[in-house]
C-alpha cells in the first residue's frame, strides 16, 4: 500500500513517514510518476497554469491588505494602491494582468486537450475536473472585475447580471437576489469581494487538486495519444516514460523563466493591455447615472458574448436576449461533454483523418474571429460574422460523432515517436 513506504525507517524522514505518507506522495506524483518521454511544447501549459494560479493569490493576499471593499472607497483604495503602498503598482499589475495570462495560458492547455485527444477515456474526469476549473475561472474573474468599482467594472456587471433576467418566470427575481439590491451597489460588492477573495479560491485549489489526482490515476496522455502503460518492461515500468521529477521538473523550468520574461515585458512595460487587460472607462469611478459609450467584457469573455449578440431572432414567444444567453451558455456546457462526442478509434490529431484536422481548425479560427467580434461594437456586417462563426463552432462539436466515425485514421504505432 502507497501509504506504507519507508516507515519504520530512523531519522526525521521515517519519523514523519510513521504519521504522514510524505516520501509515498513524493514518490507516486514526483520521482516515480512515469511520464510519457515525447511531451512537447503544448506540455508546458499545465504548469504554467499552476504557477498563474499562484502568483494571483500571492498578489491577491496583498492586495487584500490595502483594497477597501466599500462603493465609497474602492475606486480610491485602487489609486492609494497604485501611487502611495510600496510596489503597490507592481502587485496590481501583476494581478490584473495575471487574469489575463491565465486565460492565455488555460485556452492553450485546453487546445492541447482537443489536439491530442487528452479528454478520451480514460482521461474523461480530468476534462470535466478542467472545465469546471474553467467555469470557477470565469466567476473569479467575473467578481474581481467588479472590484476596482470603474465604469467598465460597474456597466459590464450591469450586462453580465441582466442576462439572468432573460430567464422566464424567474429571471428578474433571480437577478435581484444575486445583487442583493434594486441595481448594483455596494451591498453587490460585497458579496462579490467574499465570493472572489474566499469562496472561488477554495473551489479553485479544490478542484485543482482534483484534476491533477485523477490525472495521476490514468497517467499523461502524449502528442502521439499513445497509453504508455500498455508497454511496460521487466520491473513493470513503461518503456516510452520517465520520471516527473527530475526530467520534467527540470523541463518545466525552461517554460517558467520564458513565461516569465513575455509576463514581464507586459507587466512594466503594457500593464493595460492596450485597452484590453484593464478597459480606459475603468480609470473613471462607477456612475449609476452615466452608461459608457461601449460595454464590453475583458477579451477573454468576448467569444462568448458575441454569440450572445448574433442571436437577433425571437421564437416560441421568447426573445432574442434569452436565446442568446442559451447559446452562449450551449457554446460552454457542449465542451463538458466533448469526450462522448468523439468516437474516433485514434486519440491524436496525428493519426486522425483530414475532416477531423479541418474541423479542428475552423473551430478555433471561429473562436478567435468571435473573440474580436465580441471586443468590437455591432454592425450588421459583423453580426452576420458572428452568426457565421457560432454555427461554424458548434458544427465541430455537433458533427463530430459522425465525422470522426466516418473518416479513415492512419494506423497508431506501437512505441511514442520523437
Ligand atoms: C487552474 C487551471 C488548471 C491547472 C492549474 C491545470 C493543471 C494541469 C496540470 C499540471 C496538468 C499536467 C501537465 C500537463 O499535461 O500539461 C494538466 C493536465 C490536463 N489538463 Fe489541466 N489544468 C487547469 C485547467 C484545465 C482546463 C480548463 C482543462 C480543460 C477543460 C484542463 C484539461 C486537462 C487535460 C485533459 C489534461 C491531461 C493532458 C494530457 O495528459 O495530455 N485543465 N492540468
Amino acid at each position: 500500500m502507497a501509504g506504507h513506504r519507508n516507515k519504520g525507517n530512523p531519522g526525521l524522514m521515517g519519523w514523519i513517514d510513521d504519521r504522514f505518507p510524505a516520501t509515498a506522495l513524493w514518490e507516486d506524483h514526483l520521482s516515480k510518476y512515469y511520464a510519457p518521454k515525447n511531451f512537447n511544447f503544448w506540455y508546458f501549459f499545465g504548469s504554467l497554469a499552476l504557477l498563474v494560479l499562484v502568483n494571483q493569490i500571492v498578489t491577491g493576499i496583498w492586495l487584500t491588505m490595502s483594497y477597501n471593499p466599500s462603493a465609497e472607497g474602492a475606486f480610491a483604495s485602487l489609486e492609494y494602491i497604485m501611487r502611495d503602498v510600496e510596489y503597490g503598482w507592481l502587485l496590481r499589475y501583476l494581478h490584473s494582468t495575471g487574469a489575463s495570462a491565465f486565460f492565455v495560458v488555460v485556452y492553450l492547455h485546453m487546445f492541447r486537450g482537443m489536439m491530442y485527444g487528452s479528454y478520451k477515456k480514460p482521461r474523461e474526469l480530468v476534462w470535466i475536473f478542467g472545465m469546471t476549473i474553467y467555469l470557477a475561472l470565469m466567476a473569479e474573474a467575473f467578481m474581481g472585475y467588479l472590484l476596482p468599482w470603474g465604469q467598465m467594472s460597474y456597466w459590464g456587471a450591469q450586462v453580465i447580471i441582466s442576462l439572468f433576467g432573460a430567464i422566464p418566470v424567474i429571471g428578474p427575481d433571480l437577478q435581484q437576489w444575486i445583487r442583493g439590491d434594486y441595481l448594483i451597489s455596494g451591498i453587490t460588492l460585497n458579496r462579490f469581494f467574499a465570493l472572489h477573495v474566499v469562496a472561488l479560491p477554495i473551489v479553485i485549489l479544490a478542484l485543482v487538486v482534483l484534476h491533477i489526482i485523477a490525472l495521476h490515476e490514468v497517467g499523461s496522455n502524449n502528442p502521439d495519444g499513445i497509453e504508455i502503460s500498455e508497454n511496460l518492461d521487466e520491473n513493470g515500468i513503461p518503456k516510452d516514460g520517465i520520471p516527473f521529477h527530475p526530467y520534467y521538473s527540470v523541463k518545466d523550468l525552461v517554460g517558467v523563466g520564458v513565461f516569465l520574461f513575455v509576463f514581464s515585458i507586459v507587466v512594466f512595460w503594457f500593464p493595460e493591455g492596450g485597452g484590453f487587460f484593464i478597459e480606459a472607462p475603468n480609470f473613471e469611478p462607477a456612475n449609476a447615472l452615466k452608461t459608457p459609450d461601449h460595454i464590453a467584457p475583458v477579451w477573454y469573455f468576448t467569444a462568448f458574448y458575441a454569440m450572445l449578440r448574433a442571436v437577433t431572432f425571437s421564437l416560441f414567444g421568447l426573445d432574442a436576449k434569452f436565446w442568446g444567453v442559451v447559446v452562449m451558455g450551449a457554446a460552454i456546457a457542449i465542451l463538458f461533454v466533448l469526450p462522448w462526442l468523439d468516437r474516433s478509434p485514434v486519440k491524436s490529431m496525428r493519426y486522425k483523418g483530414w475532416i477531423s484536422r479541418i474541423f479542428l481548425v475552423i473551430f478555433a479560427i471561429s473562436f478567435v474571429i468571435l473573440s474580436i467580434l465580441g471586443a468590437l461594437p455591432a454592425t450588421d456586417g459583423r453580426t452576420t460574422v458572428a452568426q457565421i462563426c457560432t454555427v461554424l463552432y458548434f458544427a465541430y462539436f455537433i458533427l463530430m460523432p459522425f465525422y470522426t466515425r466516418m473518416e479513415s485514421t492512419k494506423p497508431v504505432p506501437q512505441r511514442v515517436t520523437g
